[in-house]
């Protein structure tokens, strides 16, 4: 597979042509950001650990049935994927309370939510993500019924498959954020899936393992990640 063009440079990853028109390479970076890109910092080894940890996660979630694009690792910042048209709307499951559920409903952080929430969000910085319903999906011709009930249903076939490997680990997956796109007609589980766009807290301490310890200026961020890639068993290098 030769890489060609950079095709889309988003905040924390590069996505690349390749010669073949139905993959494409993500390149995993070393920039996190947080607030819709107002808070930026590079955090060495950030890019390869995410990069390793995402491919790990699909893989175990494709063992499940559930349609992922991975398709290979192709070095220590990059994979080969399959080419989605990507649906402008992120679905989001909450297991625990925390972030802008908290924020917005003023319930404590840390309230078990049995059972767990599903919102959609549209992907748009400039508007800072806002919270959308499916009728505004389907208004605005950002995904069909059809195509919103298989994301629904798909995200929290990601949940039965990643809430018992986190607990297993010792970890409690609070919740997560998912993006879908369509694939031969088909709904297919795109982006990543790594500590930048979920919650971990450790199951006895409930000490914060993902990007919470960026976005609230916590330290020892890429650390964190690395204990979570440890404890699920993810080879670094
Ligand atoms: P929130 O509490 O900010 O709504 O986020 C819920 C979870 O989804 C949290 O793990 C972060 C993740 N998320 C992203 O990674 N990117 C996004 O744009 C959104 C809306 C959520
Ligand atoms: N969409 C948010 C961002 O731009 C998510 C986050 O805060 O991590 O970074």
């Amino acid at each position: 597979m030769e890489k060609r063009d950079e095709l889309y440079r988003g905040k924390a990853k590069t996505v690349f042509t390749t010669d073949n028109p139905d993959y494409l390479i993500l390149e995993f970076r070393d920039d996190t950001s947080a607030f819709d890109g107002e808070k930026v910092e590079q955090l060495a080894r950030k890019g390869m650990v995410n990069n390793k940890f995402n491919h790990f996660i699909m893989e175990q979630l494709s063992a499940a049935g559930i349609p992922t694009q991975m398709e290979r690792l192709l070095s220590n910042t990059e994979c080969v994927v399959k080419k989605l048209d990507m649906i402008p709307v992120e679905c989001v499951v909450r297991n625990i309370a925390a972030g802008s559920l908290v924020r917005r409903l003023g319930v404590a952080e840390g309230l078990e939510l049995n059972p767990p929430t599903f919102e959609l969000f549209l992907k748009n910085d400039a508007l800072h993500d806002p919270m959308v319903n499916e009728s505004h999906a389907i208004a605005f011709g950002w995904a069909s019924q059809a195509q919103l009930t298989e994301m629904k249903r798909l995200t929290f076939a990601v949940n039965d498959v990643l809430k018992p490997l986190f607990e297993n680990a010792g970890m409690l997956l609070v919740d997560y954020k998912l993006e879908f796109g369509v694939f031969d007609g088909g709904i297919v589980l795109g982006d990543e899936f790594s500590p930048d766009g979920c919650r971990l807290w450790d199951k006895d301490t409930r000490t914060k393992l993902d990007k919470d310890r960026f976005r609230q200026g916590l330290g020892g961020v890429v650390e964190a990640y690395e204990e979570v890639a440890k404890r699920l068993g993810v080879p670094l290098s």
